[in-house]
């Protein structure tokens, strides 16, 4: 069991004892940005690019990020020591702090600045064995390369995959598929990987880009691009990507089924690689 210790402006504190103003921009206006990194293996993996951008998601919305990435760096480590978790993943988050209720930038506030760590199944993820996936309209502002708090479209779109009885919604603008509620979406036909290319329409998915990698050493080729939903609902394979998934196959699209209802030999191709890679990254510690 893992402890329940978060990070809080600088302080290691019990859970229950880490909280914000009712004034904090994070809690009235989503004013914040956040991110979140894999733990494996007691260790974090690809973290530097997770802090990068947190970074650039701190520099698009004009809020000081308040550590350095070394200074973050640390404090996950010890995040990590502290609360025992070996395999999840830590959340950060920083909001522009505590201030009277203006839309306007407050004058001299500091930012807040949190973090918790939490146990997650990832290499055993009984989701590897295929997902149930909705598609709905994307009704998220024009800025999704910013990781942004305000989240209340992809909450929505999850809640209606929910009701539904599917793990994650892709959503979609004119019937372009963009992105899950919290993941990347890819589709496989004739051994191309198609996603959408990085602009402000998706957050950059740091697996997202390690996939890219790996699939283009894998010998298959990479072409970004958005696809409709008809063209998704035809692909040998859908997959989906996360920090917290990894790549999980989608076997049921809309209630159609994908690839014959089983994960495709891509989707697991690109499972396998990038564990192998994550774990040369995070390799299992002995108990000492
Ligand atoms: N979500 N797209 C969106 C909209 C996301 O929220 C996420 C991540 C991703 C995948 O990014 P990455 O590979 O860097 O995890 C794509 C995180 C896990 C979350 O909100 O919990």
């Amino acid at each position: 069991m893992s402890k329940r210790i978060a990070w809080i402006n600088g302080q290691f504190v019990a859970e229950s004892e880490a909280r914000v103003s009712i004034f904090d921009r994070g809690l009235l206006f989503g004013d914040g940005v956040y991110d979140v990194a894999t733990v494996l293996n007691g260790q974090l993996i690809d973290a530097d690019f997770h802090l990068a951008r947190l970074g650039r998601s701190c520099a698009a919305i004009a809020l000081t990020n308040p550590h350095t990435v070394a200074e973050w760096t640390s404090m996950m480590h010890e995040l990590l020591q502290q609360t025992g978790v070996t395999e999840g993943l830590v959340y950060l988050q920083v909001t522009r702090g505590t201030a009277e209720r203006d839309f306007a930038f407050p004058k001299d506030t500091s930012p807040t600045a949190f973090a918790y760590a939490r146990t997650k199944t990832l290499l055993n993820d009984p989701n590897a064995k295929g997902v149930h996936v909705v598609t709905t309209p994307d009704i998220r502002w024009a800025r999704r390369d910013i990781k942004a708090t305000s989240l209340l479209a992809p909450v929505l779109a999850k809640q209606f995959a929910k009701e539904q009885g599917a793990f994650e919604a892709f959503m979609h603008m004119d019937g372009i598929i963009t992105e899950g509620g919290s993941s990347n979406a890819f589709m496989v036909r004739n051994n191309t990987v198609t996603t959408q290319p990085l602009t402000h329409t998706i957050l950059a998915g740091v697996t997202r880009h390690i996939i890219l990698d790996i699939a283009e050493a894998a010998g298959l080729a990479v072409e970004e691009r958005g696809f409709s939903i008809d063209e998704a609902l035809a692909a040998d394979e859908l997959f989906l990507s996360s920090a917290t998934t990894f790549v999980l196959p989608v076997i049921k699209l809309d209630g159609k089924e994908i690839g014959g209802g089983l994960p495709g030999p891509v989707s697991i191709k690109l499972r396998e690689l990038y564990i192998a890679r994550a774990l040369q990254l995070a390799p299992p510690q002995d108990d000492r």
